[in-house]
């Protein structure tokens, strides 16, 4: 996909209908030769329409007009560039939590969760959390998390969770002001509730700081499973990560996590995790991720946890 190919997909199938801001600003970028040919300077994975927005966002730069936009990328390539090259998009989304609330409820309680590709690790407390599922309120306290739910029987009840751990190639520490700040950059102009939502997470958070390893996810995770507590249920779960993983070492994953002796929740693309059969998707064009427990492909899910439609039995 070549990048202007890249940021129209963007505008299409993730901006569209969820930030007009970033739809409009991802289709002038498609259509601007300047900028486009500025992106080709950095490798592929860093061109990125989220990571650019966001970056520019961090140093201080408009996202909300693409003249304001290109005047400054422009200006100040060079450390668009830097920031670029040394960050990736490392989104924590407390919104996914809601996505596998369910499952999480389902299981043999209590659990220990294990986190690959955990970021500041926000995902690591479902159990401190609010839900509404349609009607359905699930938790008494904490950010409410909403999820417009088709086919799902919502859970009635919060997963126990005894132990709690993650690990990152580049985990972000939620106590420093620096990691929060860019937490918030990568928020979307126009999503307040998730800004919203992603500061009472972090309060909960630094109250009781996640234990999170750095390192890689096939390397480091025999060791962290190992040393999560054998009598509870141990739950290795990861949303929206493997897509920054070669395909070869998503291969290792999960021949890897198929071998352990834990259950393992995955919410990823259906081009990155795929499955032998899986329904239509639903049919809005925008892009949707699978929910999948132990392989078995469960829901389709909509990328920051705001909807998701359950297809098994
Ligand atoms: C888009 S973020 C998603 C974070 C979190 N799972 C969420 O949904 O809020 C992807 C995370 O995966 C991490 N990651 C990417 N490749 C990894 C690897 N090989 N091993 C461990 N973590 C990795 C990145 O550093 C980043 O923090």
């Amino acid at each position: 996909m070549s990048t202007a190919e890249w940021y129209l997909d963007f505008a299409e199938r993730q901006a569209r209908g969820t930030s007009p801001t970033y739809e409009r600003l991802a289709r002038a970028v498609a259509r601007d030769d300047e900028l486009l040919a500025l992106l080709d300077s950095v490798p592929p994975p860093k061109r990125q329409p989220n990571l650019l927005f966001a970056v520019v966002q961090w140093l201080g730069g408009p996202v909300a007009d693409h003249d304001l936009f290109r005047t400054f990328v422009t200006a100040h390539w060079p450390a668009v560039a830097t920031e670029l090259r040394s960050r990736a998009t490392q989104t924590n989304e407390i919104g996914r939590s809601a996505l596998v609330l369910p499952v999480l409820a389902a299981l043999p309680q209590p659990l220990a969760l294990i986190e690959v590709g955990a970021s500041a690790g926000l995902n690591l407390y479902p159990d401190r959390y609010r839900y509404r599922y349609g009607d359905v309120e699930v938790g008494s306290s904490g950010p409410m998390l909403r999820c417009a739910t088709t086919g799902l029987t919502p859970p009635t009840a919060l997963p126990q969770v005894v132990w709690r751990a993650g690990l990152d190639l580049n985990p972000l520490d939620i106590t420093s002001a620096a990691d929060r700040s860019w937490l918030e950059a990568l928020i979307w102009p126009e999503h307040e509730h998730r800004r919203e939502r992603l500061r009472a997470a972090a309060a909960i958070a630094t109250a009781d700081p996640p234990r999170l390893i750095r390192g890689d996810l096939v390397d480091e995770l025999p060791a962290l499973v190992a040393a999560a507590p054998p009598d509870a249920t141990r739950v290795v779960f990861h949303t929206s990560v493997l897509y920054q993983v070669p395909a070869e070492r998503r291969a290792a994953f999960r021949t890897l996590v198929g071998s352990l002796p834990v259950h393992w929740i995955s919410i990823e693309g259906s081009d990155v995790v795929s499955f032998p059969e899986l329904p239509p998707a639903p049919d809005d064009g925008r892009h949707q991720n699978v929910l999948a427990l132990d392989g078995k492909p469960l829901a389709w899910t909509e990328g920051h946890g705001q909807e998701m439609t359950w297809f098994a039995g």
